[in-house]
């Protein structure tokens, strides 16, 4: 049954949520009715289109990616981030993520940012649109800070990531995602809000999990983050099947008798 906010929120210290990205209606159809929510990240950028990070995403590009994802998942809370430049201000953020909402049936879209993003949650969420908060280690900000740098290693950190998790708690964001933080972070962090804390890379304290598609299935092999459980070997599943393919046709052995019109 799909999730509302509600029965999201009821979750916190009953039972742990289960997030997972998807990019297109092909795997959202496979993980529809599985998992609590289906975050069309802009990670999709990297594992989808290419690129070394996620800075250039675009709204348009998230919006095609999120149609197709909640063509596929009719079942399951959909959340589509909000890619870099869209919500600088609140103004800016409230054109994008009315867009967002007006051209996608997504339930929910996710900021990236602390405190100082309190002002436009609160902004969004006071306009009909639910908000999913992102704290400690920023994908968006890997150019900014030179990269992806593991945060809440030190009790001063900890204490302003709590109090990031705490401003967007009061602003009306319904969850929050904590990435690549030490775990005694992240349970700090969910220990202080009574909203769900989302972990990936954020140790097993927290209130639920998400990961990238593409790495748990083990398709992008270029780099293996530490905190990655990877579920199959996607990769070389798909190249064995293309050789497999290749030497087929090339031996006569595709298409048989059956395979034919
Ligand atoms: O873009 C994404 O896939 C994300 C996850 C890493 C949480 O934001």
């Amino acid at each position: 049954m799909k999730q509302t906010i509600g029965s999201i929120l009821k979750a916190k210290n009953n039972r742990k949520l289960t997030m997972i990205t998807a990019y297109d209606a092909l795997f959202a159809r496979l993980f529809d009715d599985q998992v609590d929510f289906i975050l069309v990240g802009d990670s999709l950028n990297m594992s989808f289109a290419g690129k070394k990070d996620t800075i250039s995403a675009t709204l348009e590009q998230m919006i095609y990616h999120t149609n197709a994802v909640c063509a596929g998942a009719k079942n399951t809370f959909v959340i589509c981030d909000m890619p870099f430049g869209t919500y600088t201000d609140s103004k800016t953020a409230l054109k994008n993520a009315i867009k967002v909402f007006r051209e996608t049936s997504a339930d929910a879209i996710k900021i990236e940012g602390g405190k100082q993003k309190a002002h436009i949650i609160k902004d969004l969420v006071d306009n009909s649109i639910a908000v999913v908060g992102h704290i400690g280690l920023l994908p968006q900000n890997f150019r900014s800070e030179g990269g992806y740098k593991v945060k809440g290693k030190d009790d001063a950190n900890i204490q302003s990531l709590i109090a990031d998790a705490k401003a967007i708690e009061e602003a009306g964001a319904f969850c929050i995602v904590v990435e690549g933080v030490k775990e005694e972070a992240g349970e700090a962090i969910a220990k202080s809000v009574n909203i769900p804390i989302i972990g990936i890379g954020a140790g097993a304290k927290v209130d639920g999990q998400v990961l990238v598609w593409s790495d748990m299935f083990g398709f992008f092999d270029e780099f293996k983050p530490k905190f990655v459980r990877q579920y199959i070997d996607g990769a070389n599943l798909v190249k064995k099947a293309v050789a497999e393919y290749k030497n087929d046709v090339e031996s006569l052995n595709f298409p048989n008798e059956n395979e034919k019109y």
